[in-house]
């Protein structure tokens, strides 16, 4: 680039200047080689996209109904896909949802960056998971909110260092808005909310006054035979809750469509700030969305997506049991995408990536994901793009390399 004598960095607010890149967009140019196993991409596996049947929607809904799908539209999003993700909602057992209710977000990040823009003030505390997503936590920040871990274990968030954290930080001054969760398979960790634990959440998030942001967009792929353990907080409690999800993994996160349930005051107010974000949500992308549910495709290829993820998930939990060196451990997820190992205590999962990297395989050192930042010796596996021989093939690969003396 010509030199300009401009000094940008200068010209940059304090947000501005504190944005870096995060350890997985850092990572990409690395893992983007052809030869790579990579457990480290999030992403829904490009097997799973409907191509014939979406490109017979996309035909038809240009066709039909170009003359809305290709205009501007409401903000709050497309009447008829707020109709019927009420009565996902409702399947979801969050019975009051009403289409009043509902916010159409440009992926359910951009619904994490709107919510952190209406509720937080700059040194509010926003209790997060340890670990959490790389996405929430940079929405959140982004809101300059400051960012407090709590415990989670095989059963998800640790009630009582929650309660613990929320009495340290009130004592002296501090003000704690919002507890963000990702209760079904999380995203890094796999890890589930057990029952019990929804309900004290819910209660201790009402005696304390805390708002719950909870982000469930892997709700659909769980590989249980029943649903019943991944209930959304949101239908238990109704006035304290942002309840968002995503059709991104069950659909395809080109898409770009997502949603949030909340109480009507909370929705009145991240409609108007997503005016400011974007005016509305593409229509085409909604209508699309809208057409692939009328027409059954998403309830339909459901099944064969749970039993597609599950194959993969499965392979990596046998590989991992075969391989894992002594001293690790690993979570054994319900559903989602992600497994998360932890090392014995002395290993770098950051320093141990490059080797792994030599040896064709990738994932993702887990640090970035605790706010604390703890979990040096933590990875994240993902096993959502690779096949299940790959998976195994690539398990194999960074077991040895775990194996190995500490270097
Ligand atoms: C926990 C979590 N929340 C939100 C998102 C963002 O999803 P979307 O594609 O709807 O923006 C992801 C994507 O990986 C995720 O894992």
């Amino acid at each position: 680039m010509a030199e300009t004598g401009i000094e940008y960095e200068e010209l940059f607010s304090e947000l501005g200047r504190s944005m870096q890149p995060n350890a997985i967009r850092k990572l990409t140019p690395l893992i983007a080689r052809g030869d790579i196993i990579s457990l480290a991409a999030g992403a829904p596996s490009v097997e799973t996209f409907a191509l014939e049947e979406l490109s017979e929607i996309a035909f038809r809904v240009i066709r039909e109904q170009g003359r809305s799908a290709l205009q501007y539209g409401p903000t709050r999003g497309q009447a008829k896909l707020i109709q019927a993700i009420t009565e996902i909602m409702h399947a979801r057992g969050v019975e009051r949802t009403s289409p009043s209710e509902i916010v159409v977000t440009t992926g359910s990040q951009q619904g994490l960056d709107l919510v952190a823009r209406v509720l937080l003030d700059p040194g509010d505390i926003a209790l997060v998971e340890l670990p959490s997503y790389i996405g929430g936590i940079i929405a959140l920040r982004n809101a300059r909110a400051e960012l407090v871990g709590v415990r989670q274990d095989a059963g998800g968030i640790d009630i009582a260092d929650l309660i613990e954290k929320i009495a340290r930080l009130r004592a002296v001054g501090r003000r704690v808005k919002c507890v963000y969760t990702i209760p079904n398979f999380q995203n890094p960790s796999g890890v589930t909310l057990a029952s019990d634990r929804r309900h004290r959440l819910v209660e201790v998030a009402e005696e304390h006054g805390l708002i719950i942001i909870e982000d469930d967009p892997y709700y659909d792929l769980y590989f249980t035979d029943n649903r019943d353990g991944f209930t959304p907080l949101a239908a238990l409690e109704g006035s304290r809750v942002i309840y968002l999800s995503s059709f991104s993994k069950v659909l395809a996160p080109g898409l770009r469509t997502a949603w949030l349930a909340a109480p009507q005051p909370i929705v009145s107010k991240i409609e108007l700030a997503k005016e400011g974000a974007d005016l509305s949500s593409s229509m085409l992308d909604q209508a699309i969305a809208a057409e692939a549910l009328d027409s059954g495709l998403v309830e339909r290829r459901l099944p064969e997506l749970r039993a597609f993820y599950e194959k993969r998930c499965r392979a990596m939990l046998d590989a991992l049991a075969r391989h894992a060196p002594e001293g690790s451990q690993w979570t054994k997820p319900l559903g989602g995408f992600f497994v998360l190992m932890e090392l014995a205590a002395a290993r770098d999962a950051t320093e141990l990536l490059p080797r792994a990297i030599e040896n064709g395989v990738a994932y993702v050192p887990g640090q970035p994901f605790f706010v604390d930042d703890g979990g040096a010796n933590t990875l994240r596996l993902a096993f959502s793009k690779e096949s299940p021989e790959n998976i195994t093939e690539g398990i194999e690969r960074l077991c040895r390399i775990f194996s190995g003396a500490p270097s």
